[in-house]
């Protein structure tokens, strides 16, 4: 395997995590990571049966695990899931907000609700999941991660609502990192490169060439797995990273370097090689 191999430990043993979006995809990948390591984990999602899906596969992996349905643009029903959550599996030592929307577009074929949609399910979902967690935190120690992307550094055609939105959630992590780190609670992004196997490369390259131009500008010249974004979750989740917060993590293999493929020639000493 070329990609990263899931860690094999115990050094989630006795938390509680709640991952917002977690029913699917990289943050699916970040749940069974969690629940390997010996965390209880609750997922939630829109759809009530996928959520039941994932806890049917987080309790395989032994975990005692919670599958909610909600709208991470809904405060409210934000709230009563991680309410949920604290009274069911115990306070709250982990938080990812990992929900997204996603989808092609050029700015002039957006509609203004077209551009909303997606600031309020990343940004918003992402303020809401955060806000209502505060309370059922379980701090000093507690450990919240949004799940970002290289499109908020890196401006992509026909992603202006999704640049626009990722950029905004780094942002509102160094705040809520300076806000809440006097209480011990540490804020972090992790900014995934594409990761395949995913809804969202599969809405982002539909065809064998898009995939193809996609990976002749990452600097590895592959995309991702979901072990890697599980495995830097581990990381900032557990106490590794206790004097680490508001700070974004890229796991992107040099995406967000630049085009590296080669439209620069060569130094001639290069091509002598
Ligand atoms: P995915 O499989 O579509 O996962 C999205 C998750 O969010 C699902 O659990 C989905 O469940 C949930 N969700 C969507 N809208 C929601 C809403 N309004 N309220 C509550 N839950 C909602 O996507 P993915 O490709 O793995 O992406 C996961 C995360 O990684 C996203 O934050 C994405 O921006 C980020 N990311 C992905 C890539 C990539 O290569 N795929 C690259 C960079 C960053 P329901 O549909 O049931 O609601
Ligand atoms: N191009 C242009 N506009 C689009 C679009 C597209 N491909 N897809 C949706 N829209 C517009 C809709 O037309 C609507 O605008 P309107 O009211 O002016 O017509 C607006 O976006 C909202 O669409 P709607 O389908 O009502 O939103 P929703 O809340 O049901 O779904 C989405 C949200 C659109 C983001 C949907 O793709 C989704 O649920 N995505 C989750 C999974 C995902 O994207 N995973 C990848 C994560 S990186």
């Amino acid at each position: 395997m070329i990609g990263g191999e899931p860690f094999r430990t115990e050094l989630l043993a006795g938390k509680t995590a709640f991952i917002a979006g977690g029913t699917s995809g990289i943050n699916l990948g970040i749940a069974q990571a969690f629940a390997r390591a010996g965390a209880r984990v609750a997922v939630a999602g829109r759809n009530a049966d996928k959520a039941a899906a994932a806890v049917a596969i987080l309790r395989a992996e032994g975990a005692q695990a919670l599958g909610q349905s909600m709208d991470v643009r809904a405060y409210d029903a934000v709230e009563r899931a991680l309410h949920e959550t604290h009274d069911r599996l115990g306070p709250i030592d982990i938080v990812i907000s990992g929900a997204a929307g996603n989808f092609l577009a050029p700015a002039s074929g957006m509609s203004s609700n077209a551009f909303r949609t997606v600031i309020d399910i990343d940004l918003i979902g992402t303020f809401n999941v955060f806000r209502a967690s505060h309370r059922f935190l379980n701090a000093p120690g507690a450990s919240l991660i949004a799940i970002s992307a290289g499109q908020a550094v890196s401006p992509v055609m026909h992603q202006s609502h999704v640049c626009a939105a990722k950029a905004g959630i780094n942002m509102l992590v160094k705040v809520l990192a300076m806000e809440w780190g006097p209480s011990g609670i540490r804020v972090n992004a992790i900014s995934p490169g594409p990761i395949s196997e995913t809804e969202g490369m599969a809405r982002l390259t539909p065809t064998a060439a898009d995939k193809a131009a996609w990976t002749q500008k990452i600097a590895l010249r592959r995309f991702g797995e979901k072990a890697d974004v599980a495995n830097m979750a581990m990381f900032l989740a557990s106490h590794s990273s206790n004097y680490v917060t508001g700070a974004i993590f890229g796991c992107d293999g040099g995406w967000t370097l630049g085009d590296s493929s080669g439209a620069i020639p060569a130094p001639a000493t290069e091509k002598a090689r």
